[in-house]
Formats: C-alpha cells, sequence, structure tokens
C-alpha cells in the first residue's frame, strides 16, 4: 500500500424528510447570505425547491437564486454564477440537484474567491480556497457530494475537464433516498453505471497488496449488482434507492482509492462524448468501459479475472485466465445493457466519422500531452482503437 491522507469532513444527513433541515445545516456551517443553486424542472416540479426555500426562511437566512444548470455544466452559467455571488455577497453556495448542480456550484463557490480566471482550475490549478457549498442531492450517480472534484465543460472548444482541491468537499451533505424516486429509470440506470465506473476505475490499479479496498470495491459492485436492477424495475422501492444512494456516495469520496494507483481512463475517454454528444455520462460510461477493459486486460489478467469471480460469479480457468477475465467483461456488459443502457456507439448517438476529432480533444486538448496515464498508458493509436472497439 502507498503513503495516504485522506480528508473527507463532509457532514451527511441521511434519510427522508431531511432535505426540511437544510437551513439549519446552512447556519450550523456559517452561511448567512445564500445562493441557492440548481437545474432545469425537476426541483421545482417535485417541490423540493419551496421546502428547501421554506427551511432557509425558518432561519432567517436571506437567499437568491440560480436555475439552469444543464446536465453536463457549462462555464458560460458559472461565470454568471461568480458574478452573481460577488454582486450579493454571498457567503454560502446550496447545490438542489445532482452532479451537474454541485460541480456547478463548486467552480462558483471556487471561483469566487479567486482572482484569476476559474478555468485555471480546470486546467490543473489546485483549488485551495472557496466558498462553502452544500448539497441536497437528487441523483445517485456521480459522488459530487462526497468528493473534492468538478467537472465542467468549457463552450470555446467542448473541453470537458475536471478540477479538485479538498476546499471543494461539501461542508455538509443532505442524502434522502425518496427525492431520487422521481428519476425516469434511464437516469436511474445512468447513475447506476457511474457509480459502478468509480469503482472499476479504482480497482484497476497498479499497486499490489491492496487488500482491504480490493475487498470493499467488490462489497460496493456486489450491492449495485443486487440493488440496482430493483430500483430500475420499481422507482419507488425506497431500500434499494437507500443502498444506493450510500454506496454512490462511498465509490468517490474515494475510501475506496486511497493507497492505491487508480485508472480513470474510462472517465476522460468518455468525457469527449458527453461533451461532444451531450449524452448522460453514465450512459457514455455503458459504452466505453466494456471496449477500454478488453483492450488492456491483458495487462493485468489475473486482476480481471478476479472481480469476475468475486463480483460477477465467473469459474476460474486457471489455465486460462484470460477466458474468466473476459467472461467478467461479459458479464458486466450484459449487465449494464439488462438496465437499460446503450452497448454502442449508434445507441449513443456517436458518429464514427467524429473519431479522429475526439481523440484529438481526448489526447491534446486543454494541455494534454498525447496520451493517458491510467492503469495503462494509452496513446492516440490507442485510444482510436478503443473508440472504433464502441462501434
Ligand atoms: O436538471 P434537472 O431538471 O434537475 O434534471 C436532471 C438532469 O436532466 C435529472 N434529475 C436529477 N435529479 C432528478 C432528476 N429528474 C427527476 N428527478 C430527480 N430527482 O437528471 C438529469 C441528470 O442530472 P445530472 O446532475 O447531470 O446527473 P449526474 O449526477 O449523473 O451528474 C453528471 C455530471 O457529473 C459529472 C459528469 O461528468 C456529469 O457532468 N461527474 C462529476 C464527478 C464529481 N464531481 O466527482 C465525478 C463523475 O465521474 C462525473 O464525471
Ligand atoms: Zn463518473
Amino acid at each position: 500500500m502507498e503513503n495516504f491522507t485522506f480528508y473527507s469532513p463532509t457532514f451527511f444527513v441521511f434519510g427522508k424528510q431531511t432535505e426540511n433541515e437544510a437551513g439549519s445545516y446552512v447556519k450550523q456551517f456559517g452561511g448567512s447570505k445564500v445562493l441557492i443553486h440548481y437545474g432545469g424542472n425537476s426541483a421545482k416540479r417535485s417541490g423540493l425547491l419551496d421546502r428547501v426555500i421554506n427551511s432557509l426562511k425558518k432561519e432567517n437566512i436571506p437567499y437568491i437564486e440560480l436555475g439552469g444548470v444543464k446536465p453536463n455544466p457549462r462555464s458560460g452559467l458559472v461565470y454568471e454564477g461568480i458574478d452573481l455571488c460577488r454582486r450579493e455577497k454571498v457567503d454560502f453556495i446550496l447545490a438542489v440537484g445532482g452532479g451537474s448542480v454541485i460541480d456547478s456550484s463548486k467552480a462558483i463557490a471556487a471561483g469566487t474567491v479567486y482572482d484569476g480566471d476559474f478555468w485555471d482550475f480546470y486546467s490543473g490549478k489546485l483549488i485551495e480556497k472557496a466558498l462553502p457549498v452544500g448539497t441536497v442531492l437528487t441523483i445517485s450517480a456521480a459522488g459530487s457530494e462526497g468528493s473534492p472534484d468538478s467537472v465542467i465543460t468549457k463552450e470555446e472548444g467542448m473541453f470537458k475537464r475536471g478540477a479538485t482541491g479538498n476546499a471543494i468537499r461539501p461542508k455538509f451533505s443532505i442524502l434522502n433516498p425518496e427525492l431520487t424516486q422521481t428519476l425516469p429509470p434511464f437516469q436511474t440506470a445512468a447513475g447506476i453505471t457511474d457509480i459502478m465506473a468509480h469503482l472499476y476505475e479504482r480497482y484497476l490499479t497498479n499497486t499490489k497488496d491492496v487488500e482491504v479496498t480490493d475487498r470493499l470495491i467488490e462489497a460496493l459492485l456486489l450491492t449495485m449488482k443486487q440493488e440496482g436492477p430493483k430500483a430500475v424495475k420499481d422507482p419507488n422501492n425506497y431500500e434499494a434507492r437507500a443502498n444506493i444512494m450510500w454506496a454512490g456516495m462511498m465509490a468517490h469520496n474515494n475510501s475506496c482509492g486511497v493507497g492505491r494507483s487508480q485508472d480513470w481512463n474510462s472517465h476522460d475517454i468518455e468525457h469527449e462524448l458527453s461533451a461532444l454528444y451531450d449524452c448522460a455520462h453514465g450512459a457514455g460510461l455503458a459504452v466505453t468501459m466494456p471496449a477500454v477493459f478488453t483492450y488492456v486486460m491483458n495487462h493485468d489478467v489475473m486482476r480481471f479475472a478476479k472481480v469476475a469471480v468475486r463480483v460477477w460469479g465467473c469459474q476460474m480457468d486457471f489455465d486460462h485466465p484470460e477466458n474468466t477475465a473476459l467472461e467478467g467483461i461479459e458479464a458486466f456488459r450484459h449487465f449494464l445493457i439488462s438496465i437499460g443502457m446503450p452497448k454502442n456507439f449508434d445507441e449513443l448517438g456517436a458518429k464514427e466519422e467524429d473519431i479522429p476529432k475526439l481523440v484529438d480533444v481526448l489526447c491534446n486538448g486543454n494541455g494534454r500531452t498525447g496520451s493517458l496515464n491510467g492503469f495503462v498508458k494509452l496513446d492516440e493509436k490507442d485510444c482510436t482503437e478503443i473508440y472504433r472497439m464502441m462501434i
């Protein structure tokens, strides 16, 4: 195991009706003027926004609102939010929504207290200072409710890039599984896929003897395999929603990723797809992961065979472990299809003729230097081949 530090100070409030306590947590964490940031219409339609506003009123906390965050959130609204927060002297940002809303909130939080262009953080600069952010989560997926990360797309060039820093870990996150019951099955499934991707990206490591985190990841993958289809089939299954919601947080606050190298090639390869085609991140990952895994499998066949046996119930073929590895990847692919995820470029809305453009932005755009350096180093030729495998 490698040396590590781990700082995860988010206060979690989990369970039914907990959104009504948002105001008291804003107060507890020092907010005296709040920006409520939200997405399209879902939080308004469900009455959630009203409940959150009432909770602020109850504490006599003044607030302003900024809605309109799109899935795969854009830089334009972030600049708008930064101006607004400075003008209105906002000192706390309350994100009401999914990963896109939370990530946009984190970007505004960092940008408001920074002298330069907030995009510097999405070009590699560590976020060391930000306004405090609290979240009321409405979809189990990105894990942004407990992560030090934010992903934003810059309209100019359509670069989808991440920024990181403990300063943007939420001060508190309210996780009420009931709020996810209004999700359409497709979004539920896309979230399940993203959660499983966060686990696989950590499982694919070059660090030896990391049994504790391996076992944690396997347990969470098994949970998703069992609970995921229940929530897709019955959106009102509270217990399945609750298990998925907590698994989604644990999958990405990095408790499963400490002390080991991680992959993230699948995420980088997918981010170009959701940037160009505006598809759901999880749907993009469903098409990306089986292709990446099959392409890199021989780098450490036993690692793929291990997850095949421990999670997907495959029989170990000791003479030909590559068969077991491949069987596990296929079982994962079939699982994703069974919950309603797309299986190829066509179903995702991606186009073969765009592959050179995808590869160029992926490998060379926004400061990249020709390759991805995850579990396996992938150059332009490798990435081209991987995108071709998705056709
Ligand atoms: O905008 P509204 O109307 O709210 O609709 C949203 C949106 O259309 C809808 N939705 C959310 N909660 C709902 C609901 N509809 C009905 N009922 C509810 N309770 O779902 C759609 C998707 O929402 P979004 O926030 O985009 O989903 P998700 O949480 O999957 O976030 C995706 C973004 O997070 C990034 C992705 O790249 C993508 O941009 N990621 C962020 C990470 C992080 N910060 O740590 C890590 C991830 O790997 C990921 O890259
Ligand atoms: Zn993800």
